[in-house]
């Protein structure tokens, strides 16, 4: 169904898109110009929206993915639709991690303005943020070498 497919690709592109600006542009400028009092704050409101396109983003690739391989009916998939599959999990899992877990965090902190804390906290996000970055090109790479 080929309009899955778009809805697939959008869905990629405003994820991995974001997380290349969010990481390469925006972060390395704010931490360089900002000191935390102002840049925790802004740089967490910036990344609740973020999360929220994220998560619309994600409910459109993992739902449009599964329709796709369901219209396998029981055939075997290619081997890039098991890898992108996998890895398209594992992504989503960091990102799960990061809005459950450490994103409260770095929020707590900016309301307490607990700036150590709230840096902290903005550190394993960026981390986590990176990793998923590398694992987003990969799977684009591993999807269109596949097809
Ligand atoms: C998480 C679960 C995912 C599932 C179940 C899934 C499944 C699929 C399937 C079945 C297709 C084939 C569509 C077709 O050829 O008709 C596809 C295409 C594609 N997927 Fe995924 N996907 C997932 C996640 C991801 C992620 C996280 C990325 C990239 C970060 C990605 C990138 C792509 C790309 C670039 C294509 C197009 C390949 C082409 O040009 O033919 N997918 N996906």
């Amino acid at each position: 169904m080929r309009i899955a497919v778009v809805i697939h690709l959008l869905g990629v592109i405003v994820w991995v898109g974001g997380m290349f600006f969010a990481h390469v542009c925006l972060r390395p400028v704010a931490a360089a110009q900002l000191a935390p009092p102002q840049r925790l704050p802004l740089l967490a409101a910036i990344l609740g929206r973020f999360f929220t396109a994220v998560a619309v983003s994600v409910v459109a690739i993992l739902g449009t993915g599964v329709l796709r391989l369901s219209e396998l009916h029981g055939a075997p998939a290619p081997w890039h639709w098991h890898a992108m599959s996998g890895i398209g999990s594992a992504m989503i899992i960091i990102f799960l991690i990061i809005v459950f877990r450490y994103y409260p965090r770095l929020k707590v902190a900016v309301a307490s303005q607990n700036w150590p804390q709230g840096g902290a906290a903005m550190d394993v996000i960026r981390k986590l943020v990176l990793v998923n970055l590398v694992l987003g090109f990969v799977t684009v790479i591993i999807a269109r070498v596949g097809a």
